[in-house]
């Protein structure tokens, strides 16, 4: 048990892709544990379910007076005091200043919900039934400073069906986010995925995207 990656997950809200986290270190995808679970809002929903699983969760709230960088740098102190050696950023809506991402690079992982670098940033399912776009989905990728914007890991593609709106699109998205993020975890964990001179690394080669399509 103590050589598998102890490792964080930040959340805001719902917290689905933190329980699908947590379902793959107990069902082995992941040879790894969750040693905490950080939340900038005490009344993230998937506090509650996390700590009846009995994992380790803790709150740091943050208002719109909140300085970035100190809360970056409170973050960090709980992250480090936990023992985690990868921070899966999940939900988590706060913007992380660069000192934490620098500090982290390499070790700090997103999911997106967007086939980026289509759609950065918030209403994605929106923008996609906007421009009437064919496909759709959601993108794991290492953090580093500009937004959403880091080397992309793994994506979880779909097409978009006539009278999809956003409701059904979040649906099906989150659908594809719980095989991804797992699975890209799971390449972490077990060594096959590593950052190495400011890109990502698999099975010692450059890694190349991978693209999961939903299925039917
Ligand atoms: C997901 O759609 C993810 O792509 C985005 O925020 C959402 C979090 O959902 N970054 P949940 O809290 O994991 O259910």
């Amino acid at each position: 048990m103590s050589d598998t990656l102890p490792f964080a997950v930040l959340i805001s809200g719902r917290g689905s892709n933190m329980l699908a986290l947590a379902a793959a270190t107990r069902d082995g995808r992941i040879d790894g544990r969750i040693v905490a679970v950080i939340s900038d809002r005490a009344d993230a929903a998937a506090l509650v379910e996390a700590k009846r699983q009995g994992l380790a969760t803790e709150v740091l709230p943050a208002g719109p007076e909140t300085d970035r960088t100190a809360y970056g740098g409170e973050l960090s102190r709980i992250v480090e005091q936990s023992g985690a050696r990868l921070i899966a950023l999940a939900g988590f809506m706060r913007i992380l200043d660069s000192r934490f991402v620098a500090h982290w690079q390499g070790r700090l992982l997103n999911i997106h919900p967007s086939l980026l670098p289509s759609h950065r940033g918030l209403h994605t399912h929106r923008r996609v039934l906007a421009a009437g776009e064919r496909f759709h989905g959601c993108t794991v990728h290492f953090v580093t400073e500009e937004l959403d914007a880091g080397p992309g890991v793994i994506q979880g593609r779909l097409v978009v069906r006539p009278g999809d709106d956003e409701r059904s699109l979040s649906a099906r998205v989150q659908r594809l986010e719980h095989i991804i993020y797992p699975r890209a975890v799971g390449w972490f964990a077990a060594g096959r995925l590593v950052w190495r001179d400011g890109q990502a690394w698999f099975e010692g080669r450059p890694h190349r995207q991978e693209i999961v399509e939903e299925a039917e």
